[in-house]
């Protein structure tokens, strides 16, 4: 179990939706937390108004030589724990694939991660833990997001070859892939159907994807690795088809 008696953690994408959600509970849990935003720098310094225990940083993720840079930035510090929140979401024309998206997305959402891991790895305590925040859709085929759920796909594989390599150390790697989550800057117009084909009848809540987080990273999880956990109020359950059928039998 990590060994300072302040906890220190880096989450990156703070400014809004899941990260926000998650440096609130993380400042909440007794952690020094430090964030990460790119361009919402008004909603960071709003939060950070209101967290004492929060530093935020402004970094582009999508650029590599911004995310060494802001490496440096961090010399010196030790982490408990690097949440690897920061994502993005682009939708795709298929007869007119945009290939400078397709990098764009894979350097936030899948290098980003691997380089603050890699880069940081001898700087997280021994007993800590990197959280990768995936997706459920990294489980599924997509229709015009392929960008997104591979580069979500290979996070949850990224995370299980982390954990084996830091295992030694005691470094846990796990993941969270949420379903469908209201409250962020992700949402569309369809994505509030989503609950009505979910188990628990509704989408998530950026907070219940925090609560999750904070477990995690405590050592409640401490035998928890390698594996990323569905957090989707059972999106991933139902078939609608099934859920058709019964939905006729019932009214037959
Ligand atoms: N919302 C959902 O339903 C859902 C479901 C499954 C998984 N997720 C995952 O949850 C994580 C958080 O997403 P969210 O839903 O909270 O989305 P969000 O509200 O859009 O927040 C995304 C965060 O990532 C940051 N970010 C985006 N591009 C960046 C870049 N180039 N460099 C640095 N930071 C960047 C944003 O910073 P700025 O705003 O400051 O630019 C923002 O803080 C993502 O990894 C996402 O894939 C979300």
């Amino acid at each position: 179990m990590a060994n300072s008696k302040v906890k220190v953690a880096l989450v990156t994408g703070i400014s809004k939706g899941i990260g926000k959600a998650i440096a609130t509970q993380l400042v909440d849990d007794g952690y020094m937390v430090y964030g990460t935003y790119n361009t919402g720098e008004a909603e960071a310094k709003d939060l950070k108004s209101n967290l004492k225990k929060l530093e935020i940083f402004q970094v582009d993720l999508s650029q590599r030589s911004n995310t060494l840079q802001f490496v440096d930035e961090l010399h010196g510090i030790e982490f408990d724990a690097i949440v690897n929140n920061a994502g993005i979401y682009q939708q795709e024309k298929f007869d007119d694939f945009d290939l400078s998206a397709w990098d764009r997305t894979f350097e936030v959402n899948l290098t980003a991660p691997l380089v603050l891991s890699l880069k940081l790895k001898d700087r997280i305590k021994d007993g800590g833990t990197i959280l990768n925040i995936a997706s459920t859709d990294g489980l599924t085929g997509s229709f015009n997001s392929m960008a997104y759920a591979a580069s979500k796909a290979a996070l949850i594989s990224i995370t299980k070859s982390l954990a084996n390599l830091l295992g030694p150390r005691a470094i846990r790697v796990v993941g969270i892939a949420p379903g469908w989550i209201s409250n962020t800057g992700m949402n569309t117009d369809a994505s509030f159907e989503a609950g009505e084909l979910t188990s628990l009848g509704r989408n998530g809540a950026p907070e219940e994807i925090a609560q999750l987080a904070s477990f995690l990273i405590s050592d409640k999880a401490c035998f928890i690795t390698g594996t990323t956990v569905i957090a989707d109020g059972g999106y991933t359950c139902v078939d609608y088809i099934m859920k058709k059928e019964a939905r006729s039998q019932q009214e037959a």
